[in-house]
């Protein structure tokens, strides 16, 4: 078992890139650290940082001159808004996407090291379903797969889900569809992949919410300020809230070491299978 030793530690990831990972990454974190968690967010996208962009924070290092033994990881840490802590990525630099072992061991070792000063640890991975991003996913406890409506971006997610799947002690994946234009959008692509899932997959698909296609999130974005003290401020703001509530608190029973796997029926809150 190698999961963190932080309270709640949520890996967020994608098969297909672009459908809002870092978004809901910072928007977890932002949920976290309203409720006065002690939070950490990591930027797992090595090499193409985006948190720090949409926080607004201009970081000095990053983890490259962490692995590169020039800083601990713990200077490398830095303040960003709502007092959420960011582990920065490092941005165009190369040798960050293709890790050797021996770097992406010690890489994972320094944030076990640090996971427990934290009360919450949300992972933002880059896309697909390299090594790193899988390492990644085993660190957390609860592993959260994005999508969006569009069919290649459901492909790849039910391709990740799989790949996970595979791995041991990945006993569930919740999924949030991102970008949807009704709730019922969302619901209706998770319960066609749990339905896949269920038949195929050894692991269980929860449902984590559908979080609104929000002209307010661009906005966001554009001013560098994708999260703000308040979440009323864009209704998906407020779907990702409850989000990070409801993955908290359906997922006692499925997080790896916490017991027998229930049917996701019982986990859902609104009943998704009815
Ligand atoms: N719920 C949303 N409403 C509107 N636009 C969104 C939403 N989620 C994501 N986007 C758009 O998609 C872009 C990519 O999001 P991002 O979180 O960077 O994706 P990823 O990390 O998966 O590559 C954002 O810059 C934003 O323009
Ligand atoms: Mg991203």
């Amino acid at each position: 078992m190698h999961v963190l030793s932080s309270k709640n530690s949520i890996a967020v990831s994608s098969g297909k890139g672009g459908v809002g990972k870092t978004l809901t990454s910072v928007h977890l974190a932002a949920t976290s650290a309203r409720r006065g968690d002690r939070t950490l967010i990591i930027d797992g996208d090595l090499g193409l940082a985006n948190v720090d962009v949409l926080l607004g924070l201009k970081p000095e290092n990053s983890i490259f001159e962490v692995l590169t033994g020039r800083l601990t990881i713990e200077d490398a840490l830095v303040r960003g808004p709502l007092g959420i802590t960011v582990l920065p990525a490092g941005s165009g630099i190369a040798a960050l996407q293709n890790l050797d072992p021996s770097m992406r061991d010690s890489f994972l070792d320094d944030i076990r090291r640090i996971a427990n000063r934290f009360d919450t640890v949300i992972i933002d991975t880059g896309a697909g379903i390299s090594e790193t991003v899988l390492q990644l996913n085993r660190l957390a406890a609860i592993n959260l797969v994005v999508t969006t409506p569009e069919p290649h971006a459901i492909t790849d997610a039910y391709a990740l889900i799989k790949v996970l799947s595979e791995c041991e002690d990945v006993p569930a994946v919740a999924l949030a569809v991102n970008q949807v234009r009704s709730d019922d959008e969302g619901r209706r692509i998770f319960d066609r992949l749990s339905e896949v899932a269920s038949r195929f997959l050894s692991t269980k698909l929860v449902f984590a919410g559908a979080i609104p296609l929000d002209p307010a999130v661009q906005r966001g974005v554009m001013a560098r300020r994708a999260v703000q003290e308040n979440s009323n401020f864009s209704i998906a703001g407020q779907a990702w809230t409850q989000c990070f509530h409801r993955i908290l608190s359906t997922s006692d029973g499925w997080r790896p070491g916490t017991g027998d796997i229930h049917d996701p029926s019982d986990m859902s809150l609104e009943g998704t299978h009815p």
